[in-house]
């Protein structure tokens, strides 16, 4: 892996205000696929068909086939390397934030406390009729597409579908974090699926040094002051301990963390 440059490192062990915003890219080496790209979840299948709200409502079961072949694919990944690096990075600075396209709870799974999930989650159901929560325990031991004991209306995963709004407190604290960042990093995503894929130019626009880490460029890499290609599970650990380690524990000290 090529090294951060002085810039990242000095930038790195100055800031007290760190942002990560991750995509799919970042959970690929659990082995959970990604969305785009030659091997990507929408070569083989088509979002209109499986993540919009009138496909479900159309054919419920055919989307919760795909459903819960995906929660069987996250119920039996683990985190990687680049989580824990992240949740490590939130024990050394002051402020950090996780900002996730992703819905497999593996940054929270890794120990990130601070995570702003955009896209929802996959272990989180609700009805779509009278909003109840419903685990996946439940919806697991159902055979067809699970409905409400109480209203009878269909359940839904809580993910955000295709022309659906995110989730309002998800998104402006994910607004105010790009905005106060020092440091954002941008990890492990095609930058294409707007309003999320906006956040590293409002990153950008408001001063921080924006880093963006991916095995391959993107449409953003132009506008990155720094770009570190490679796997995040590599890049990220990496970087700590280029950057950080020697300043860990003193900063850990420091934040009572
Ligand atoms: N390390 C770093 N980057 C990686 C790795 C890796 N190990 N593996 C893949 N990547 C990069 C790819 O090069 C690609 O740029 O991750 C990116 C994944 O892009 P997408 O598959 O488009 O995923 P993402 O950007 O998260 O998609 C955004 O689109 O389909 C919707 O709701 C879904 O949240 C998703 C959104």
């Amino acid at each position: 892996m090529k090294p951060c440059t002085s810039e990242l490192t000095t930038r790195l062990r100055t800031a007290e205000n760190v942002v990560a915003f991750s995509g799919a890219g970042i959970s690929s080496e659990s082995g959970v696929p990604t969305f785009r790209g030659t091997d990507g979840i929408w070569s083989k299948f088509k979002p209109e068909e499986l993540a919009n709200f009138d496909a479900f409502m159309s054919n419920p079961e055919l989307v919760w086939e795909w459903y819960r072949h995906r929660k069987e694919i996250i119920s039996r990944v683990q985190p990687n390397a680049a989580h824990r690096a992240l949740a490590r990075m939130e024990q050394i600075y002051r402020r950090f934030a996780v900002i996730t396209q992703n819905i497999d709870n593996l940054h929270q799974r890794a120990g990130s406390r601070t995570v702003h999930e955009l896209h929802g989650n996959i272990e989180r159901n609700y009805c779509t009729g009278c909003g109840k929560y419903y685990s996946n325990d439940f919806i697991l031991a159902q055979e067809r597409a699970p409905r409400c004991p109480s209203c009878n209306s269909l359940i839904r995963p809580d993910v955000v579908w295709f022309g659906e709004l995110l989730p309002e407190d998800a998104w402006k604290a994910s607004v105010a974090a790009a905005e106060t960042a020092q440091v954002f990093f941008v990890i492990g995503t095609s930058a294409v699926v707007y309003p999320a894929a906006s956040l590293p130019s409002i990153a950008k626009r408001s001063g921080a040094y924006v880093v963006e880490i991916n095995i391959e460029t993107t449409e953003f890499s132009m506008k990155a002051d720094e770009v570190l290609l490679g796997k995040a599970g590599e890049v990220l650990p990496a970087l700590i301990s280029q950057s950080l380690s020697h300043t860990e524990h003193e900063r850990a000290q420091r934040y009572g963390k």
